[in-house]
């Protein structure tokens, strides 16, 4: 692989004090090619503009993929991968659906690992923070007809991270958009599937909530996710996620807090779980609390829910006594190296 190292470091205009995520990059970035039915060129270069013909059929039909996934530092300033073999495997998912080529594991994770190492400087260091990664898989063919493209790049950025949403979230139930269908795409994170949130997530904005729970496409009467994250209910003494199907993207956050609440004796359900339940729930009280959980976010506890105009304060617990950041506590010190890791996720 090529390594060329940037001559002009923006380390030093990065304030880690006051993280702007998703507008600050790191210093460098990993490009592999896919042509002729072969990888190749691949090259960790500055983090620059990158040049395709406006044909291109990522532009025209959103032949799109990508992963996002995280560097943590711990105290001696070592850096750990979380769970990357889950990215490469969901990314090699996504791609699949999306009749794109799958990125073979030596161009990923060498790809990815020399990467953070030239941009370790960039991986912050307090409690909660983390390098965030973005592997993505794009069609680079030109053609304007509907068919799949030749050619692909696959390219890693990486920008700081903090925390993501910095309150409680307001969450309206949706009753009429949906982000997948069955036997679609929900399940992959194509690109796609973000761009068709966007209206139906600025709606909800305007009419103050923070974010959409989304129920399926047919009824909208169960649920599914929740914005860019998957939900968690801790409904009668059980935590209960809707559980994955060809709707809903396989969270590693959510994978990871199923995994660590088994193993430490909590009553677990991945089942469909109705909106009707959530809000004899929310109306009995016995639905103590609900979040969202994903890699950018890591966890965030929901502080309302709305439902035919109708809004449902969740039980305002001490942070105590919420189970949703009992779990954002284990999953950020095994990420930070701060406890035993009994899964062998850090890597
Ligand atoms: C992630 O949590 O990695 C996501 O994909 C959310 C992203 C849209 C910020």
């Amino acid at each position: 692989m090529k390594i060329e190292k940037t001559s002009h470091s923006r380390i030093r205009k990065m304030n880690f004090k006051n993280i702007d995520f998703g507008n600050q990059y790191s210093d460098h970035m990993f490009c592999s090619e896919f042509k002729n039915g072969k990888w190749k060129n691949s090259i960790i270069k500055p983090f620059g503009k990158i040049m395709f013909s406006p044909i291109s059929l990522v532009f025209h039909y959103g032949q799109a993929v990508f992963e996002g996934m995280k560097a943590y530092k711990d105290k001696n300033e070592e850096v750990f991968l979380f769970r990357p073999e889950e990215n490469l495997k969901r990314i090699n998912r996504s791609a699949a659906r999306l009749e794109m080529p799958t990125i073979p594991e030596n161009i990923f994770m060498i790809g990815l690992k020399n990467l953070i190492n030239i941009d370790r400087d960039w991986v912050p260091k307090y409690y909660g923070q983390s390098l965030y990664i973005r592997p993505f898989l794009i069609a680079t063919n030109g053609a304007l007809s509907a068919k799949p493209s030749q050619d692909y790049m696959f390219i890693i950025i990486s920008a700081p991270a903090d925390t993501y949403y910095k309150h409680p979230l307001k969450i309206k139930i949706e009753e009429k958009y949906s982000r997948s269908a069955s036997g679609g795409i929900g399940f992959t994170k194509a690109a796609g599937n973000y761009a068709s949130s966007f209206y139906p997530t600025r709606l909800a904005n305007e009419k103050g909530f923070d974010q959409i729970l989304w129920t399926d496409s047919s009824t909208h009467t169960m649920i599914e996710e929740s914005g860019t994250m998957n939900v968690f209910f801790h409904l009668k003494n059980k935590l209960i996620t809707p559980k994955f199907n060809d709707n809903i993207l396989g969270g590693i956050t959510c994978k990871s807090i199923l995994s660590l609440a088994e193993k430490e004796g909590f009553f677990v359900e991945e089942r469909n779980i109705s909106v009707s339940e959530i809000i004899e729930g929310l109306q009995t009280g016995e639905l103590r609390e609900a979040f969202g959980c994903g890699t950018a976010v890591v966890i965030n506890y929901f502080k309302t829910i709305s439902y035919k105009e109708n809004n449902f304060d969740l039980p305002n617990l001490s942070e105590k006594e919420r189970i949703s950041l009992y779990f954002k506590k284990r999953l950020l010190d095994i990420q930070h190296n701060l406890s035993e890791d009994p899964f062998g996720w850090r890597v």
